[in-house]
Formats: structure tokens, C-alpha cells, sequence
């Protein structure tokens, strides 16, 4: 048998609704993302949404908008993508590095608190594998400062709660991605939302720019408007091509999310009483349950990795902890004990195959294969 690591469930319903954008003279940004952005206000009950191409654009417009930049401090979690730290980087702000909750993998109030400096301008706690940091705590930890934001990175976390409140609740912005493997995807895309509608106003340029009208706004009257441009900013806009993709996928997020649990806990309880390490589920929370992460010793991990591969089985690691790896390492001269927590999880980790049209025939494969390899890795340490 072979199982994919992810499959997408876009079909030829999706690609009628692109040839219907192809039908029109508008292929960039115009009235589907327009509809979509309305559709995302009201699933998360916030003020504004903005689509972007990618999370990372979106972060950059935000950093930019928020005038975030040289010599600022940004704090993130060492158990994280890349692109959380690279966005901060990329625009000459230093990324603050800190560690994870060892059983959630979360970025932590108290964690954060020892971290923030006159310095700190955001926070871009990660609600990793689906599940969301506490960010009312995080936003305790500094008082009544206005100078800092917080920036809920949401790659993982579309369906996601926390008591009751979704992602856009207690930031200044929360941003998603629509990257080929998300809940939600249209290969490359992302969104930005907030209740900010100061921020909304400086967004719209940064994720374009700079320009103070997008391609749709310039002919609005019929004839040419000139626009100017009173700040840097990014491209960062999505086309209405991939746009398209989006409302049907939104509409039915949560029976999607229905099909992700039963297969989340049929991995539970196959794995239940072994020496397997699983995330600790946050109380009073809703799991989007992007992915499916064990943790095994860290001395068989890369082996584990090759007889899954060998056997048919497509399997990653999220992540390894971003101060190990070398630009960051020698940049900063971290050492791999820093952030001992990510770092520990970031050399046991291993996602397995989870997605709505996964089957049960699938998933044991997948359940029995990690048994055996596992059972036949630590008989050989034991011997
Ligand atoms: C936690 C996290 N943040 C940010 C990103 C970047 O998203 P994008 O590829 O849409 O820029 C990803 C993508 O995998 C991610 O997993």
C-alpha cells in the first residue's frame, strides 16, 4: 500500500469556479477575493480581512504597516516554520527566540514576559498543529505598552478556538495561509484579519506596493485615477484565479474538521500504551488539527523516518527547532541546547499522514507500520 503524506480535495467543481473567473477580464485581485474577504469577516466576526499570496507577504505587509523594522526586537517561538522569524529578519528586526511548552509545544505567557525589552514591537505567538496559545495571557505580559503588537500566526489554526474565541479575538492581527497542504488551500495564498481599522487602512497599501489603489480601484470611475504611494510595501495580493478556490472550502471547513478528529483519534488510540510521544490536547479548545505529530527517541527518529519512506509512507518533520538550523545558529551563535523543549521535540518529531479523505484502511496501514518499525528499532538498542 502507499500512502500520500497529504491529498488535496480540490476537484472539477473547483476548476468550474476558476474557469468562471477566466470568463471575466479580471484575473488579479477583484470581485471574488472581494467576496471572499466578506466571508472571512463574518466566519471570524471581525472588522476587516485582507487576502494575500502567501502568510509570509501577509506578515511582511503587516510588519511594514505596523512600521516594524531596524533595530526592533520581535518576539517567536523556537518551535515553529521558518517564515515566523524570517519575516522579522527579512525587514532587519531581530527576531527574540523562545521556548515551547513541552507537552503542547506552545508559545507561553511566562516565557515571553522574561523575553520583551523597551525593544520588543510584536509577538507572533504560533498556534502550532492547530491548537491556540493562550493570547490573552501573552498580551498580559506587557502591561499597558501600545508599542507592542501581537500576531497571531494562524498557518495551522483556520477552525481554531480558545475558550470560545476565535483567532482575531485579542490580536492586532491574526494571519492564515492557504499554502497547497493547509486546512484551507489554494496552493500559494493567506489572509490577514483585525479589528484595527487604523491598521486596515495602512495594510491595504503595504500588501500592495505602497499604492494608495489597487488594479480594481484605478478604473472604478471609468476612466484613470492616479494613485500614489505614501509607503513601502510588498506584493502580497491574491489573483481572483486562486481566490475562487476558497468559498466552498470555508463553507465546509467544519465537516472537513469532523472527518480530521475521527482519524486524529483512531492515531490516539492506536498508539496508546506505546513508547510514543503526542501532543497534549489544550483544555477548552478547538483543534483544528492541521497536523499529526509523534514524537519517538530522538536516536532512531531519522531511521524511523527511512523505513516509513521504505514502506510507502509519506512522513515529515514540523519542525525542527528553528535556532538549529545554520543561518540562525550562526547568526545569533545559538547553541542546539537553547530552547531545550523545541529542541528535544525537534529532533523526535514525526507528522503522519492526516487529511479528510485519508481512509481507515490507509491510516492502520499507517498505525501498524509505526508499531513494527518502532517494536524492531528499540528490540535491536535493547539487545
Ligand atoms: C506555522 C507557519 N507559519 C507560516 C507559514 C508560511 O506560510 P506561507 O507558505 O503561506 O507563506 C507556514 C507554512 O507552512 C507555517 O506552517
Amino acid at each position: 500500500m502507499k500512502v500520500a503524506f497529504f491529498k488535496h480535495g480540490l476537484n472539477s467543481n473547483d476548476a468550474q469556479a476558476m474557469a468562471d473567473v477566466l470568463a471575466t477580464p479580471f484575473l488579479t485581485s477583484g470581485p471574488v477575493g472581494k467576496k471572499v474577504e466578506a466571508q472571512l469577516e463574518s466566519f471570524f466576526d471581525v472588522r476587516h480581512a485582507l487576502l494575500n499570496n502567501s502568510w509570509t507577504n501577509g506578515a511582511i505587509a503587516t510588519l511594514l504597516a505596523l512600521d516594524i523594522g531596524k533595530d526592533d526586537e520581535v518576539i517567536v517561538p523556537a518551535m515553529t516554520f521558518i517564515a515566523t522569524a524570517n519575516i522579522a529578519e527579512l525587514l532587519g528586526a531581530k527576531p527574540i527566540i523562545v521556548d515551547v511548552d513541552p507537552d503542547t509545544q506552545l508559545m507561553r505567557a511566562s516565557d515571553v514576559e522574561k523575553a520583551i525589552s523597551p525593544k520588543t514591537r510584536a509577538i507572533i505567538p504560533v498556534h502550532l498543529y492547530g491548537q491556540m496559545c493562550d493570547i490573552k495571557a501573552i498580551r498580559n505580559t506587557f502591561g499597558n505598552r501600545t508599542d507592542i503588537a501581537i500576531i497571531e500566526d494562524c498557518a495551522h489554526a483556520f477552525e481554531s478556538e480558545l475558550n470560545g474565541d476565535k483567532p482575531g479575538t485579542h490580536s492586532d492581527a491574526a494571519i492564515f495561509s492557504f499554502y497547497a497542504t493547509k486546512n484551507i488551500a489554494c496552493g500559494e495564498g493567506g489572509a490577514i484579519i483585525t479589528n484595527n481599522s487604523e491598521l486596515f487602512e495602512k495594510l491595504k497599501q503595504t500588501r500592495l506596493h505602497g499604492m494608495s489603489a489597487g488594479a480594481a480601484e484605478r478604473f472604478k470611475t471609468g476612466s484613470y485615477n492616479h494613485w500614489d504611494m505614501e509607503r513601502l510595501g510588498v506584493k502580497a495580493n491574491l489573483p481572483d484565479l486562486l481566490a475562487a478556490l476558497l468559498p466552498k472550502q470555508i463553507e465546509y471547513v467544519y465537516e472537513q474538521l469532523a472527518r480530521r478528529a475521527i482519524l486524529a483519534d483512531r492515531y490516539r488510540n492506536g498508539f496508546a500504551n506505546l513508547p510514543i510521544k503526542m501532543i497534549k490536547k489544550v483544555s477548552n479548545a478547538l483543534d483544528a488539527l492541521h497536523l499529526f505529530p509523534i514524537g519517538v527517541d530522538a536516536k532512531i527518529r531519522d531511521d524511523v523516518l527511512l523505513q516509513l519512506a521504505k514502506a510507502n509512507i509519506g512522513a515529515t518533520v514540523n519542525y525542527r527547532a528553528i535556532h538549529t538550523l545554520s543561518y540562525y545558529r550562526n547568526k545569533y551563535n545559538f547553541k542546539t541546547s537553547d530552547f531545550p523543549n523545541a529542541n528535544s521535540w525537534g529532533q523526535s518529531a514525526i507528522s503522519l499522514p492526516l487529511y479528510p479523505s485519508l481512509t481507515f484502511a490507509e491510516q492502520d496501514y499507517v498505525i501498524d507500520s509505526v508499531k513494527q518499525i518502532l517494536n524492531s528499532k528499540l528490540e535491536k538498542i535493547a539487545s
